[in-house]
């Protein structure tokens, strides 16, 4: 089994890298390492990875790469490559997200069509829901996304149903709903929360702190897609959550207990591209990828507090 996984040094992709390759498969990752953060984390990322016989590395931007090239002998390609983040994508910042989901979804979909491609996987998100219309939500329910950010997931999800409806690339949409995890990206809420408890610093919470997510962990989420890589039904998009439903207040009090600390929490103003709420129905998952989470809020966030500890200690060393 050979797969090409793009976005292979961020967080989720790293994971997903490391459980193909041990699971015999031959990886070939690109990145592209772009700063919406410090690329030298996602170097750190693929430190394991390096060391194996079954992982190549491409470094380049997808709309700079020679994507025939990387495609030949490839069974299944993992998108997960992108510009994450709901609440920067804004203004002029926009260009890069149309630039990173859009523009190079397009180009990977174009090299893959006329492929032997069994499986093209695409990293959608719930933040093309927006504020749902009901909750839990389900994947026929009408995306209404309230940041430009899930514009582009919505519309990178467009195109891949097109190209499976018009020249039979075998896409499959996986809307992730907030992951987290060692490796959790640095602007993301549980890494925020945790560093800042652990320089004794006051956690930054945006509004009244009692939105809430369906936190997913990320072994969960690899699990997720390696399924949907076999057994993913092609055109269509699945809900893939933790069923780890909480405000981030709770989040924030579940910290607390686990350190064993007061947690200051200085309330700033609500950022615009928020949904308030999201949660999801996984049923259809369940039924066609097996999909049961198996991790949840509090073994979840102790494995990402012993992470982040472990990186600190190194640093410090
Ligand atoms: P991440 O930023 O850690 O990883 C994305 C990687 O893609 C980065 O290493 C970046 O350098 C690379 N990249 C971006 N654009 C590129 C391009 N054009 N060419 C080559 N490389 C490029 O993000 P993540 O949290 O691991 O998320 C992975 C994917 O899943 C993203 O598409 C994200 O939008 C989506 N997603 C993430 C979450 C989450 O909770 N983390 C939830 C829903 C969806
Ligand atoms: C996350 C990812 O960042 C997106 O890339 C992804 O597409 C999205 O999940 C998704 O599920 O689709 P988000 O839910 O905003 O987006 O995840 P976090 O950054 O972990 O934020 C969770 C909550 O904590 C949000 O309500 C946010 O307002 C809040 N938060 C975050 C704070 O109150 N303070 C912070 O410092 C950070």
């Amino acid at each position: 089994m050979s797969v090409l996984i793009t976005g292979v040094a961020g967080f989720i992709g790293s994971h997903l890298a490391e459980r193909l390759v041990d699971s015999g498969a031959s990886v070939v990752g690109t990145d592209g390492f772009t700063t919406y953060y410090d690329p030298t984390l996602k170097r750190g990322n693929l430190e394991g990875l390096e060391r194996s016989e079954r992982f190549r590395l491409v470094e380049g931007n997808l709309r700079d790469l020679e994507l025939s090239e990387l495609l030949a002998g490839v069974d299944v390609v993992y998108h997960l490559a992108g510009q994450p983040g709901v609440r920067r994508s804004w203004g002029r910042e926009f260009e890069v997200y149309l630039n990173e989901n859009l523009l190079a979804t397009q180009l990977v979909l174009e090299a893959v069509r006329g492929t032997d491609v069994r499986r093209f996987v695409f990293a959608s998100s719930s933040s093309v829901y927006g504020d749902a219309e009901r909750l839990p939500t389900r994947e026929s329910d009408t995306p209404r996304p309230v940041s430009p950010y899930g514009v582009t997931k919505l519309a990178g999800e467009h195109l891949c149903h097109l190209y499976f409806s018009r020249f039979d690339v075998p896409t499959v949409a996986l809307r992730y709903f907030t992951v987290f995890g060692p490796r959790q990206r640095p602007d993301m809420a549980f890494t925020r929360f945790i560093q800042a408890a652990m320089e004794d610093r006051e956690i930054e919470v945006f509004g009244d702190g009692l939105q809430s997510r369906d936190f997913t962990y990320v072994d969960d989420a690899v699990s997720a897609t390696i399924a949907a890589a076999e057994k993913g039904r092609p055109g269509e998009a699945y809900n893939i959550a933790g069923g780890a439903q909480a405000t981030v207040l709770e989040v924030i009090e579940l910290l607390g207990e686990l350190l064993g600390l007061g947690v200051p929490v200085r309330h700033l103003p609500p950022v615009p591209g928020d949904a308030r709420h999201t949660g999801a129905d996984v049923e259809k998952a369940r039924g066609d990828l097996g999909y049961a989470p198996r991790t949840g809020l509090k073994e979840g966030m102790s494995k990402q507090i012993a992470a982040l500890k472990s990186l600190r200690a190194e640093a410090e060393s």
